[in-house]
């Protein structure tokens, strides 16, 4: 087993209680304090994708804009991110997906992605997996072939995995 991860997994704090009562934050905020956490963190990622031909990290709003791009320069892949309406200035394609109370949209860029562009996506969490499906809808909509998604944090219990059906998960800890 990877000893990085026990320092990864210790770096992340756990605030009760927020953003309403009876949610466990997962802040990753920490982890970015403790720069060789952070590192390993990124190195772990590389390590797994740098000879995947990727030629996509597709990063989800707001923290996949922290872990993607370091992972896109290290593995040599463009970078794309996944917005929250309105946000994104030019031509976009947009899908909505379930929240807790209600629902929300995600949008990217028309032409960012090409078909046969072989995609990363990258988020800080998976707990329901509506998000990361969402961000696989775009990308297949426009003909990318998801290779995996990557988080740094699973909340099992929520079972978001099965959601994402055929397409893996792969995450460093678990929440
Ligand atoms: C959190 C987290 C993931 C998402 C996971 O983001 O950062 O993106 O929830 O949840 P799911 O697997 O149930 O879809 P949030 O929606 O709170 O927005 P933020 O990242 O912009 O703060
Ligand atoms: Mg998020």
């Amino acid at each position: 087993k990877d000893h990085r991860l026990a320092r990864i997994s210790s770096s992340i704090r756990v605030i009760p209680d927020f953003p309403k009562p009876g949610i466990m934050f997962q802040d990753i905020t920490t982890l970015l304090l403790d720069h060789k956490a952070f590192r390993d963190t990124i190195d772990i990622f590389v390590e797994r994708y740098r000879e995947k031909n990727i030629s996509v990290v597709a990063g989800i709003e707001a923290r996949g804009f922290i872990f993607g791009p370091p992972i896109a320069l290290a593995i040599g892949a463009k970078f794309v991110p996944m917005r929250k309406p309105k946000k994104l200035p030019g031509e976009v394609i947009s899908e909505e997906y379930a929240l807790e109370y209600g629902t929300d949209k995600m949008e990217m860029h028309v032409g960012a992605v090409q078909p046969g562009d072989r995609a990363l996506v990258i988020d800080d969490l998976i707990a329901t997996g509506g998000t990361l499906c969402a961000a696989v809808r775009l990308l297949e909509r426009v003909g990318a072939d998801v290779v995996e998604c990557a988080c740094v944090i699973e909340l099992p219990e929520l079972k978001g995995r099965e959601k994402l059906g055929h397409r893996p998960v792969f995450v460093l800890v678990k929440g």
